[in-house]
């Protein structure tokens, strides 16, 4: 990451135009983030268009604001637009993806413990349907993925390696500039999930060396709900076969023939949420404006410093893994369920939220985890919110004050 360019960010201009920091101490991006109001002003205005004149005819007027949408996004991520394709979410992008690759009995994928629930479901649906074998690539004495046992594993049967760069459930950032030297090398696919990482610091899917990535809105983006995009490089779209084909994603010659459209539009439907599609296309520029890399250095810093309080409270323990970790912050008030803390926090009006073991469970049956309270800031948050968390917790702890609520 380079340095950021200091004082670029007016942290309090920021959050004047952002409504939801008026009333609340917003900790779960990597939930949902805080809309700002240049996203929110975007989507209303095509609703109120739509209403106007039809949503056929909105879409027609703006044409050129959702065509920046596809590339603004490759601009984010260092692709070319026609390598984009939207969808209603990180999950049917990644889906859109792997079910569109080719599996036989015995063909080998290779995953990392952090990689997100609704993947490894993929997975063990495709290993019932045709026999492909999964493996769990082991971390590092460090908890991320372990590049040497990756390179290790690969062999003639390999099809896919699918990582995810940071878990939903901690701080982990996988060494994916690594995994993705490792994958070219050996000429195996490499489907990146980095929808918790877009949006929180660059990512740059050359410099990677990823064959597809995929991403969602709502999180580190700061773009709507509903929204998520893939990224395929033109090499991928060789071996890629889309699993669905529609209006939106191919073209009938008529009688018995059809063509697919070009570059990644061939995973693409026809139906799109336009005002959701050009909140995400406003959060996107909002991101590149401000600069990835400032972006990144004041997240991770913020998520490093909460770390830092929590991990000196007594009774309180964190669970990040990695040599390298994000601005997701997880972790255990002994004695106290993390449900319980999250909803003592909510009535404070502090944001944060629980992890679901099961969503990561490659990863927390090895380490045996129970819920985790999840804590995840981002730019636009101050050092005086994360005290008023801190201090929350604290008083939770020592149970002066206690739970409230
Ligand atoms: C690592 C990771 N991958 C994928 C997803 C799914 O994203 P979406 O809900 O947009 O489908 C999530 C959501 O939390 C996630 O954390």
């Amino acid at each position: 990451m380079q340095p950021s360019v200091p004082g670029r960010m007016d942290i309090e201009a920021l959050r004047a135009h952002t409504p939801g920091c008026l009333h609340r101490v917003h900790l779960n991006n990597a939930g949902a983030a805080l809309l700002s109001k240049q996203t929110l002003d975007a989507m209303v205005e095509h609703l109120r268009l739509e209403a106007a004149i039809g949503g056929y005819e909105a879409a027609d007027r703006e044409q050129g604001a959702i065509a920046s949408t596809y590339t603004n996004l490759a601009e984010l991520i260092g692709g070319r637009a026609d390598e984009v394709a939207l969808f209603d979410n990180a999950t049917h992008a990644w889906n859109a993806a792997f079910y569109s690759l080719s599996f036989k009995p015995g063909d080998r994928i290779l995953t990392g413990r952090a990689e997100y629930g609704s993947n490894v479901l993929a997975y063990l649906q495709l290993a019932e349907r045709t026999g492909v074998e999964v493996v769990v690539v082991p971390n590092d004495d460090s908890g991320q993925l372990d590049t040497e046992a990756l390179r290790n594993s690969i062999d003639e049967h390999t099809r896919l390696v699918g990582v995810s760069h940071i878990p939903t459930s901690g701080g982990l950032i996988n060494p994916v500039g690594e995994i993705g030297r490792i994958t070219r090398a050996a000429g195996v696919p490499f489907l990146l999930d980095a929808t918790q990482s877009v949006g929180q610091f660059p990512v740059d899917v050359r410099e990677i060396g990823c064959d597809m990535l995929t991403g969602t809105g709502r999180k580190f983006l700061r773009g709507p709900r509903g929204t998520g995009f893939l990224w395929v490089g033109a090499a991928a779209l060789e071996y890629l076969d889309p699993f669905v084909a529609e209006i939106g994603s191919a073209r009938w010659d008529g009688q018995r023939g059809f063509t697919w459209k070009s570059g990644a539009q061939r995973f693409s439907t026809w139906e799109k949420n336009y005002s959701a599609v050009l909140g995400l296309s406003a959060a996107v520029r909002q991101a590149l404006d401000l600069g990835l890399n400032a972006i990144g250095d004041r997240a991770v810093s913020l998520g490093a410093a909460l770390r830092d309080r929590l991990g000196d409270l007594p009774g309180v323990s964190t669970h990040d893994l990695g040599t390298n970790r994000c601005a997701i912050v997880t972790a255990l008030v002994a004695g106290i369920e993390s449900e319980d803390v999250a909803r003592s926090l909510a009535v404070q009006r502090i944001n944060v939220t629980v992890t679901v073991p099961s969503h990561t469970q490659f990863d927390t049956e090895e380490r045996g985890l129970p819920p985790l309270v999840r804590l995840s800031p981002h730019y636009y948050n101050t050092e005086a919110e994360l005290e008023t968390a801190v201090e929350a917790i604290a008083r939770a702890t020592s149970g002066k004050g206690g739970l409230v609520g």
